[in-house]
């Protein structure tokens, strides 16, 4: 039997294809970087680690799935590179042992840093990512835009076709009491009748003001508010909060 987590990792870059506009958005930053060190939290299947290894960075990268990790260091394998790839959980401590103060740039994208969720994560997350950086270091962050979905009790993404694993992908979010949200995810047999995995995590939905302040508390100074990868201004309806800080 498949876990969901197992199909997931297997199709992840599939689901969601590099984007162009990210990688713009990060070489930028790599380029511009006060130090030649970059730290990737939650880096799934590694997509952003080792486009900045690529562009030279040295690279390390956390993720709390070891499927996740082990696809990150397949996809390291094949393309000859040496990242510093780290199975750990990101409001922890010891995920981050002997990284030092060096970080030039970091960043935590694919709305990642909602699973920071239990009381304090999100403080201690951003806390230590804080204490890596140089000072000028910067900090990307990438999650779905709350701010849109702050009054509804439920919301469906549409679907997303997986026609090379002949699956579909469904998420949909449930707001549940003390301003959590259950994010529910499925994969489906696009043919109909084959089994269907299911893993549902909780989440903090992120407002822009949330994020601020928990940057903020750190030491850290917003520079940019986003609301795509294009770089467009953010506002309310926009698809995404993108926020850019700084030590
Ligand atoms: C939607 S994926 C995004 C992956 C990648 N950042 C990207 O943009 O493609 C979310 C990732 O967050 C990871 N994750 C969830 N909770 C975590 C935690 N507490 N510490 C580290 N990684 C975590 C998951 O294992 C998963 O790989």
């Amino acid at each position: 039997v498949t876990s969901f987590e197992t199909a997931f990792s297997r199709v992840y870059d599939a689901i969601f294809p590099p984007r162009p506009s990210v990688q713009a958005l990060l070489g930028d930053l790599a380029d511009r970087a006060p130090a030649p060190r970059w730290l990737d939290v939650a880096c799934g299947t590694g997509r952003h680690a080792i486009f900045l290894a690529l562009r030279g960075m040295r690279v390390t990268a956390i993720d709390l799935d070891p499927l996740m990790i082990r696809q990150a260091r397949r996809a390291a394998q094949r393309a000859g590179l040496s990242i510093d790839l780290r199975l750990g959980d990101m409001s922890r401590s010891e995920t981050y042992r002997g990284l030092g103060r060096r970080i030039g740039g970091a960043s935590c994208l694919g709305n990642s840093l909602v699973y920071a969720a239990a009381p304090g994560d999100l403080e201690r997350t951003i806390g230590h990512i804080a204490a890596c950086l140089v000072d000028g270091g910067c900090f990307l962050v990438q999650v779905v835009n709350f701010d849109h979905f702050a009054d509804r009790p439920s919301y469906a993404f549409p679907p997303i076709p997986v026609p090379s694993a002949g699956l579909i992908f469904r998420r949909r979010y449930e707001r549940l009491e003390g301003g959590v949200l259950a994010f529910h995810l499925e994969l489906d047999s696009d043919a109909g009748g084959g089994e269907t995995l299911k893993a549902t995590h909780l989440i903090r939905p992120l407002t822009l003001a949330d994020l601020e302040s928990a940057l903020e508390a750190a030491g850290m100074t917003v520079r940019e508010r986003w609301g795509d990868f294009d770089r467009r201004p953010w506002s309310a309806e926009a698809p995404a909060t993108v926020v850019l800080a700084a030590r």
